[in-house]
């Protein structure tokens, strides 16, 4: 991870024991006052204008003199999600203000609250609106009234099954929706964005494609993956008529919740793989009957018959929203980034271990296969670990025990 410090930067002591939690060494933070470029250790380099801080892909909290600090203000859509909560979290520990739109359609109020709180105990500045991002009016008068210097947009619809049965819904609320928000930014002079994209825009590929890398030709099988891809196009040519940059994030498949519980997913209905086994597994652990985990389709050509994904914790897709954007910030180009851990568990492993974790016997019936769900999907991460300087850290362990804890407390009361 990056920290930029731009002009004169000081670390205090409160900031210098979160450092050292960290792991940085004494060394590595006792400068103070004043940092100009020839001050600097081997740890901070100069990009641009910037001062650059990096050690080990860890954090390190800087506080910046005077009243004029260059904080940088992120404007967070969708910021009340699953993925959109956990990144505006991890922004708000790690040096940024934000500024958060959510229509609540999907979103969680509950969600809004921790990110207020969180705010608060971090320092940071936080603002959030209830507005669509297709409320033009509402949207223009949000960067008029707040100084933006980039967009991370997570507000979409991600249901490929609803994308099949209603095509003009993903592509009104994900293509057209998003086209109207670039719209907004580039009337307001904002030129960077991080963008949720997805696996699903590479389709099926061929055996011979797997892991997918970047260069993988990206051929959607469903609406869903298409808006997303749609979205991916339209910036390029932003690019190149207005110098919008963006950052372009293909997720593959998220799991997990926030380590110290403050967040997870909560999606109504439930459609994914790790929260529906452990919806069962909560429910066998409390004595409900008839609420077995539906393990769809045992045929598939793969080793064990069962679909192989793969598995991204929150936190580690979150960190890659940070350094997205730190490259932006840097003058960085438009780029596009798998985000995966580069290996893949089939539905039975996760199955299994989900149980291991749990220690629940998870009741289990087979179903027939799900509509388009293609066999094999695995991410290559090396343009992300090589040009964003992203390691995924997280285990499938992590995920499942997180997002079991987040479960069996069920702090916000969905299901
Ligand atoms: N599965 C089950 N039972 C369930 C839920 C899922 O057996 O109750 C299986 C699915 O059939 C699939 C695997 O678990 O084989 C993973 O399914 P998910 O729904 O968790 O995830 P997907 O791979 O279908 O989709 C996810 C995101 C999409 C994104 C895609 C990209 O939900 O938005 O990853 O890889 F497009």
């Amino acid at each position: 991870m990056q920290v930029n410090a731009i002009g004169n930067v000081s670390v205090n002591k409160t900031n210098t024991n979160i450092a050292k939690s960290k792991g940085f060494s004494r060394m590595d933070i006792s400068f103070s006052g004043n940092v100009r470029s020839k001050d600097v250790t081997s740890k901070l380099s100069k990009e641009n204008s910037n001062l650059v801080f990096t050690a080990n892909d860890k954090t390190a909290k800087v506080s910046i003199n005077g009243k004029n600090i260059d904080r940088k203000n992120i404007l967070v859509t969708g910021a009340s999600g699953y993925i959109g909560s956990h990144t505006a979290k991890y922004l708000l520990e790690n040096g940024y203000d934000i500024v958060t739109i959510d229509n609540y359609t999907l979103g969680n109020k509950d969600a809004n609250k921790e990110l207020k709180k969180i705010a608060k105990e971090n320092g940071a500045k936080f603002k959030s609106y209830s507005v669509d991002i297709a409320d033009s009016k509402g949207v223009g008068k949000i960067f008029k009234d707040n100084k933006i210097d980039a967009v991370v947009h997570f507000a979409a619809y991600s249901q490929v099954g609803e994308s099949v049965k209603d095509p003009y819904k993903y592509y009104l609320n994900n293509t057209a929706k998003t086209t109207m928000l670039l719209d907004e930014m580039r009337k307001a002079n904002v030129n960077k964005i991080v963008f949720s994209s997805t696996a699903a825009t590479y389709g099926d590929p061929d055996a011979n494609e797997i892991p997918i890398k970047e260069s993988t030709p990206q051929k959607p099988i469903n609406p869903y993956g298409k808006s997303k891809l749609m979205i991916e196009n339209i910036m390029d040519d932003a690019d190149k008529a207005y110098g919008l940059k963006s950052i372009r994030l293909r997720y593959f498949n998220v799991a997990g919740s926030a380590t110290d519980g403050r967040l997870g997913e909560e999606h109504n209905p439930e459609t994914h793989l790790i929260p529906n086994i452990l919806y069962a597994a909560k429910a066998q652990a409390k004595g409900e009957g008839g609420k077995p985990f539906k393990m769809f389709g045992t045929d598939y050509p793969t080793p064990d018959g069962t679909c192989v994904r793969d598995y991204i914790h929150v936190e580690d897709l979150a960190r890659a929203h940070g350094l997205a954007l730190q490259k932006l910030m840097n003058g960085g180009e438009t780029g596009f980034y798998n985000l995966g851990s580069g290996s893949g568990y089939s539905v039975k492993e996760v199955y299994e271990t989900a149980k291991d974790v749990t220690g629940v016997d998870i009741p289990l019936v087979i179903e027939d296969k799900r509509a388009g769900d293609p066999p094999t999907l695995i991410a290559s991460n090396e343009k992300a670990k090589e040009e964003l300087g992203w390691e995924p850290q997280k285990s499938l362990e992590d995920m499942i025990s997180s997002a079991w804890n987040w479960i069996k407390n069920d702090k916000w009361k969905k299901h």
